[in-house]
C-alpha cells in the first residue's frame, strides 16, 4: 500500500470514528476533493455544514468558510485543517471600518458577501453570496444598499439593480490577477469557445464573458451547454470537477494568476493530524455569532432564482 493510499485510508477511518463530514470548497487541492464527502461554493457548504447529522465538520476552504458553518451549527466542531488559510478580501474591511462606513449613510442597509468575517457580519443587515447576490439585494427595502468588501462583485451586481449601490473598495488578489487581455488571447487561440467568468472578475473582464455565476452554477452550465470548449474564468481548482463531470468536453484556465494560495494550503496530511489531535476548531463569541447568524438567517430565507 502507496503512503498517500495509507493517509487516505486513517483519514476515512478518523472521520467514521469522530462521527465527521469532511466538506471542501471548488478551489481545493484536486485530492482534498476527491476524498470530501461533498464538494461545493461557499453558500452550499454552509447549510450542508448546518443540515448534516454529523458531529464534527472538517472544512476545507478558507476561515470566513469555517466561521460561517460555525455561526450556523454551534452545536457541531468545526475543523480548519489550517488556520492560517485566510481570504485577504475578507480581511479587507474591519468592525473599524464598517463603524466609520455606516456613520456616513445612516439607515442605508449593508449587504455583506460571505466573504467577511463573523465580526463584520454581526454589523450587516443581511449577507449574500456570488450564487445569490442579486435576489438577495433585490429583497432589501429601500432604495440605496451598501456592499462589502468586493468592488467587482459589487460592480456586478449594481449593473442589474434598481437601486443606487454604492460600495467598499476591496477586492479578491486571485481574479483581480485576470485580464480582458487574457480573455482576447484565450479566446484567439481557441476559438468558439464559451468564456464563463465568476462576478469577482474585473469589470472589463465580465464584459467579455458569455456567462458570470458562482463556481457551482459553472458546473450547472458546463453541463447544460452544447459547446465543446470552456475558457474558465476563476480559480483553477475548479477545474478537477468540470474535467471529471465532463469527459468530452475541453476547459481552458486562460491565466496562471488564477490560483488562491490560500485555498490551497490544505494537504491531505492538514486533514488527518486535525482529525487525530481535533485541533484548529473554529468558534465564534456568541453575542457575534447571534447577530452574524442573524445576517446569514435573512439571507437564507429569501427565495433563490
Ligand atoms: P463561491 O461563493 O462561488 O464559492 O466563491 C467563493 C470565493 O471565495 C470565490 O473566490
Ligand atoms: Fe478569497 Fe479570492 Fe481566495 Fe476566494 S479566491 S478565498 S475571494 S482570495
Amino acid at each position: 500500500m502507496t503512503d498517500k493510499q495509507e493517509l487516505i485510508d486513517e483519514i476515512r477511518a478518523l472521520l467514521k470514528e469522530r462521527n465527521a463530514i469532511m466538506i471542501a470548497h471548488n478551489y481545493q487541492r484536486d485530492e482534498v476533493q476527491e476524498l470530501a464527502d461533498v464538494t461545493g461554493d461557499s453558500l452550499a457548504l454552509s447549510q450542508i455544514a448546518a443540515d448534516s447529522d454529523a458531529d464534527v465538520v472538517v472544512f476545507c476552504g478558507v476561515h470566513f468558510m469555517a466561521e460561517s458553518a460555525a455561526i450556523l451549527a454551534p452545536e457541531k466542531t468545526v475543523i480548519l485543517p489550517r488556520l492560517d488559510a485566510g481570504c485577504p478580501m475578507a480581511d479587507m474591511i474591519t468592525a473599524e471600518d464598517l463603524v466609520k462606513e455606516k456613520a456616513k449613510r445612516p439607515g442605508v442597509p449593508i449587504g455583506a458577501y460571505v466573504n467577511t468575517t463573523a465580526e463584520v457580519k454581526a454589523m450587516s443587515d443581511i449577507c449574500f453570496t456570488s450564487a445569490n447576490a442579486q435576489s438577495v439585494i433585490a429583497s432589501l427595502e429601500g432604495d440605496e444598499v451598501y456592499l462589502i468588501p468586493d468592488k467587482n462583485l459589487s460592480h456586478y451586481i449594481a449593473r442589474t439593480s434598481d437601486k443606487k449601490v454604492e460600495w467598499w473598495d476591496g477586492f479578491c488578489p486571485t481574479h483581480e490577477r485576470f485580464t480582458a487581455e487574457d480573455v482576447i488571447k484565450a479566446k484567439a487561440e481557441h476559438p468558439g469557445a464559451v468564456v464563463i467568468c465568476h462576478p469577482e472578475c474585473l469589470p472589463e473582464v465580465v464584459d467579455l464573458a458569455d456567462e458570470v455565476c458562482s463556481t457551482s452554477a459553472m458546473y450547472a452550465f458546463a453541463k447544460a451547454s452544447d459547446a465543446e470548449t470552456f475558457i474558465v474564468g476563476t480559480e483553477m481548482g475548479i477545474l478537477y470537477k468540470l474535467r471529471k463531470d465532463n469527459p468530452t468536453k475541453k476547459f481552458i484556465c486562460p491565466s496562471e494568476g488564477l490560483i488562491c494560495p490560500n485555498m490551497k494550503l490544505i494537504t491531505l496530511e492538514d486533514v488527518a493530524e486535525s482529525l487525530r489531535t481535533m485541533t484548529n476548531v473554529v468558534t465564534v463569541p456568541e453575542e457575534v455569532r447571534l447577530k452574524a447568524k442573524a445576517a446569514l438567517d435573512k439571507m437564507l430565507a429569501v427565495p433563490r432564482d
